[in-house]
């Protein structure tokens, strides 16, 4: 059927894309009867008949109108009653039980039995009327027209209906299609707003001259970025510039009142929300003109950047503290070179000179000074990242327990002291006496931040670090040790600083301000970090991150303690070179105190032509690390080419093994200053 043809047309949409025409069955041109008789004259003469008034199907036998009426539909069947074979009941009884055909109507053609009992036996089997023969054309005629009109009628009203829900359908389709297309929409809205709400900015729309400045219309979570809604805004017009940071409101207004002429605004500053905490904000916008050419409004967004503020401030921190740590590392390296003469210088004067009892007081106050001073030295090289450490397996337990008894006494009986989750089963790989020194350190900080006494809670935690640590720690497991006080607390704007070497807040003479710088200096450098939380009035949260030890045999290879030195026991010749010329005169003197022959240059070329020119005369060569042409550790290797048994020992003021590059095998250290006494086990460490 080709859609031409077809009688009507609607227009529907598809189920998933553009509309497109479906069509609906046309009607047949005519109606159809069916007439089965077995009589060929009869079916002739009815179709002459009827033949105006509808089609005519002959059947001439029961069968044969089965067939049919499983084909086509008819208007009404003219039903011959007596048919040889099947007979006109038993056909009308097949096609009454029929679904498909019970509702046609069905006329009887009867010839002979007009007797009520064959009537009724017709109507029972589902006629609707009878026509006798001879049949009255004028009868049958009117009677199957009003069959026909009926069976026409009924199409049409089918029709109708049908043509009536194919538009109810295409009704009903766009319709959902409509509510389709809004949901999409409304969920592409709550999408957008739920990633607005999710980012920590406020997108905002403002009039040009509303003053005070306040917007017209804000997208994004308001209240969790400033902790004011919309309404709180609108009720207090002030809110804004009030909740500025007094040291960035001149700033901000003078950008604020400018933007009317430039358009744009792009400034960041502090700001306070409902909650007291001050937060850095990213206030962005440009000034959209108004339909009718007039003042329009601005259009910005207002970007959280805490977060980025206080990396950016931690980096900056971390680069200050480590320039300082290199200034102060040089400077203490000098001064060391510098103490260990006069030290040297005053032992030497003590065990030669025969000297009376005001001469050996001013010698012992000298000594003293000098002494404070190489305290003063070790504590910068310490903070320097530059001090000898022995790292160990540590375990906590026990180091509660020794801790406790010292730290008591220290701490004095106002403070009540606490260890918590001390027996955890990792140990921290560190300098054993160092972290004693850094926890002894944090106790007396809390301490004196509790003059009227108070709590200090030392607790120990396991934890896990991946990238991306505040501190810059380098992936791996990790020991925490946290010292709590409930003290005064420090000012935030001061936890920056308190690291710093020198920055005290207690009075001359009572701190010097290297404690932390210390602490610091010493959990870097053993791969750890410092982290300092306080609050003020309420205390103050110091913890340690040190790196977990390795567990299993391995572990012991790296717990090596310094065995105690023998004596070598014997003269020894020894070369020396130094570059400080007070520093080998000095050492050159104390090799000589301890009985051994000292050949003493100035620098390493000087060393190798003494080497090569008597290579089996030298028993030991000491030198020195930093050297301005050749280090210590190149000279050794240097040497060691010409006379390979020759032992070795570096002297340096950079004492942490670590720091030395290019160390050489076999060779022992010895960090600066350094007494008689370390000089001769360092000395028996060699030769041993
Ligand atoms: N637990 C704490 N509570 C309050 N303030 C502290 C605390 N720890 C350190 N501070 C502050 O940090 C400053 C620096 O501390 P640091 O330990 O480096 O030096 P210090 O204690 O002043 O002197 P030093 O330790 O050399 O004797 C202190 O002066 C103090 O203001
Ligand atoms: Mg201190």
């Amino acid at each position: 059927m080709s859609l031409a043809r077809a009688k009507s047309l609607t227009v529907l949409p598809a189920e998933d894309e553009a509309p497109v025409l479906r069509a609906i069955e046309p009607e047949p041109d005519r109606a159809r009867v069916l007439v089965v008789d077995d009589d060929e004259r009869n079916l002739l003469a009815i179709r002459t008949v009827l033949e105006d008034v509808a089609d005519i199907v002959d059947a001439k036998s029961g069968e044969e109108a089965l067939r049919h009426l499983l084909k086509d539909e008819f208007a009404v069947i003219l039903l011959d009653v007596y048919m040889p074979g099947m007979d006109g009941y038993e056909v009308a009884q097949i096609i009454r039980g029929r679904e498909q055909s019970k509702r046609i109507p069905i006329v009887f053609l009867s010839a002979v039995n007009k007797e009520t009992e064959h009537l009724l036996r017709g109507y029972s089997m589902g006629a609707v009327d009878y026509v006798f023969k001879p049949v009255e054309p004028m009868v049958l005629r009117s009677k199957v027209s009003v069959f026909v009109d009926l069976y026409r009628m009924r199409r049409e009203i089918q029709r109708k209906a049908r043509e009536q829900e194919a538009l109810l359908d295409a009704n009903l389709r766009t319709t959902a299609e409509l509510i389709r297309a809004e949901q999409e929409l409304r969920l592409a809205e709550q999408r957008q707003a739920a990633i607005i709400n999710s980012l920590p900015i406020v997108l905002y729309l403002e009039p040009i001259d509303r003053t005070p400045r306040r917007p017209a219309f804000v997208s994004g979570d308001l209240a969790a970025i400033t902790g004011f809604t919309i309404a709180d805004v609108e009720a207090d017009p002030d809110i804004w510039e009030q909740r500025l940071h007094p040291e960035d409101r001149q700033r901000v207004i003078a950008a604020i009142q400018e933007r009317r002429l430039t358009g744009k605004l792009s400034i960041e500053y502090r700001w306070q929300t409902a909650n007291g905490e001050w937060k850095h904000f990213l206030d962005q916008a440009v000034l959209l003109p108004s339909d009718d050419g007039g003042p329009g409004e601005f259009a910005g967004t207002l970007l959280d950047i805490t977060e980025r503020k206080a990396l950016e401030t931690q980096l900056i921190q971390a680069q200050k503290m480590d320039a300082i740590g290199k200034l102060t590392g040089g400077i203490a390296h000098d001064f060391n070179n510098l103490l260990a003469a006069v030290l040297g210088g005053i032992g030497l004067i003590e065990r030669r000179i025969e000297l009376g009892e005001d001469q050996k007081k001013i010698l012992g106050m000298t000594r003293h000074a000098a002494e404070q001073g190489s305290e003063l030295v070790r504590r910068l090289l310490a903070f320097a990242r530059r001090q000898k450490l022995q790292p160990a397996s540590v375990a906590l337990k026990d180091l509660s327990v020794r801790l406790n008894e010292l730290l008591a006494h220290t701490l004095g009986g106002l403070v009540d002291l606490r260890w918590e989750r001390m027996s955890g089963d990792w140990e921290a790989f560190v300098d054993e006496t160092q972290l004693e020194l850094a926890l002894m350190n944090l106790a007396i900080n809390a301490r004196d931040a509790m003059p009227d006494g108070g709590t200090i809670t030392i607790s120990a935690d396991q934890r896990q670090v991946g990238d991306g640590h505040p501190l810059n720690l380098a992936p791996g497991e990790y020991v925490t040790l946290t010292v709590t006080d409930t003290g005064e607390g420090i000012r935030p704007e001061l936890l920056q600083q308190v690291m710093e070497p020198f920055f005290t807040t207690k009075q001359v003479g009572k701190g010097t301000g290297l404690g932390l710088s210390m602490v610091y200096g010493f959990a870097r450098q053993s791969g750890g970090g410092v982290q300092i939380a306080s609050e003020l009035g309420k205390g103050t949260q110091v913890t340690l991150w040190l790196p977990r030890a390795p567990s299993g045999p391995a572990a012991k290879l790296l717990v090596k303690r310094s065995a105690v030195p023998a004596e070598p026991g014997r003269a020894l010749r020894v070369l020396l070179v130094d570059d400080h010329e007070g520093v080998r005169t000095m050492t050159a003197a104390m090799l000589a105190e301890l009985g051994h022959e000292v050949k003493a240059v100035r620098n390493g070329s000087s060393v190798l032509r003494t080497v090569k020119a008597e290579a089996e005369r030298w028993d030991l060569l000491i030198t020195d690390y930093a050297m301005p042409t050749i280090s210590g550790s190149e000279l050794l290797h240097q040497v060691r080419k010409q006379a390979p048994a020759l032992k070795g020992l570096l002297i340096t003021g950079y004492a942490d093994p670590d720091s030395i590059g290019n160390r050489p095998e076999g060779i022992e250290i010895l960090g600066k200053p350094f007494s008689l006494d370390q000089l001769r086990e360092a000395i028996g460490r060699c030769v041993n």
